[in-house]
């Protein structure tokens, strides 16, 4: 793994998370043999607007049994488990940090799921050519230093015919204060403009085929989560147990940056040729 990929592993990893949302979920009155993939959904999708983002993205893409998916950094696995519950499709979920893979698997069996797992990299992924219909990534990008390289690695795993659902967040402006959810500090975090990601997929002879501003998505969810704090205080599950120490300040910083519209996330599909 190359030193920026280690930083971000640490980054992430850390702390008996799965014994940490068992108990965050028994707090909520969820034992463990309730738990199903609904229960997870206030940590499991790392990403601005959650699970209706994802089922966004995914609308318009004909998934189905057949269809062989591959999610690049499935952080836990949420998105992943979402795919395979919903349209019954093949899932891997492919991801960085050892402990989000383990803390995935353990999920999965919990809920009973087939959806497979591997530790690696999006930039170096550890399958054949032509082994999936659709490549997913959600919030990932803002990691990856090589944009072309990604791209390149997608198309290449990609079987003809097949479709690249990208979910990142995105920047027009000025870059926003450190600490932020994907990187405590600037020597892991790699926002990039629209402009990037398209001129890297044009590059891999990937074709944009859907864009989709969310910028509004992302300012209500921002809104709403300030809301819920404010009136509840914190819940005993949530994504700030993914943001470590720092999850308030992180949380903030992004949302500025999100309402002054220097960041957005932006959902782009495409196919290859
Ligand atoms: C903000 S989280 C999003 C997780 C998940 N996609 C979701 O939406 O819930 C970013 C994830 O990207 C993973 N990641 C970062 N760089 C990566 C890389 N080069 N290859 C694979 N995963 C990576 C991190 O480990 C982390 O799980």
């Amino acid at each position: 793994m190359a030193d920026t990929e280690h930083r971000i592993a640490a980054h992430y990893g850390g702390g008996d998370l799965y014994g940490r949302i068992l108990d965050a979920l028994a707090k909520d009155g969820v034992t463990r043999d309730q738990i199903t993939s609904g229960h997870l959904k206030p940590i499991d999708e790392f990403h601005i607007g959650g699970l209706e983002a994802t089922e966004a993205l995914l609308a318009d893409l004909f998934i189905g049994p057949a269809t062989r998916v591959l999610d690049a950094g499935c952080g836990i696995g949420g998105a992943a488990r979402f795919i395979a519950g919903r349209y019954g499709a093949q899932v891997t979920g492919l991801d960085l940090t050892p402990d989000f893979v383990a803390t995935a698997r353990s999920l999965t069996a919990l809920t009973g799921q087939q959806v497979t797992f591997v530790e690696g990299s999006a930039l170096d992924m550890p399958f054949a050519d032509d082994s999936f219909d659709l490549v997913t990534l959600l919030h990932v990008g803002m990691n990856l230093p090589d944009k072309p390289r990604f791209f390149r690695e997608a198309a290449r795993v990609l079987a003809p015919g097949g479709r690249l659902a990208v979910y990142d967040v995105m920047r027009h402006g000025a870059h926003p204060d450190f600490p932020l959810p994907w990187a405590e500090t600037p020597d892991h975090s790699f926002l990039d403009t629209p402009q990037t990601y398209l001129d890297a997929a044009q590059a891999a002879v990937l074709t944009l085929t859907a864009r989709a501003d969310r910028g509004e998505v992302a300012r209500a969810f921002f809104a709403r989560m300030q809301a819920q704090l404010a009136d509840h205080g914190p819940r005993p599950l949530g994504l700030p147990m993914l943001m470590g120490p720092t999850a308030a300040e992180k949380a903030a910083n992004m949302a500025r940056a999100v309402n002054a519209g220097d960041i957005e996330p932006i959902a782009m599909t495409f196919r290859p040729g």
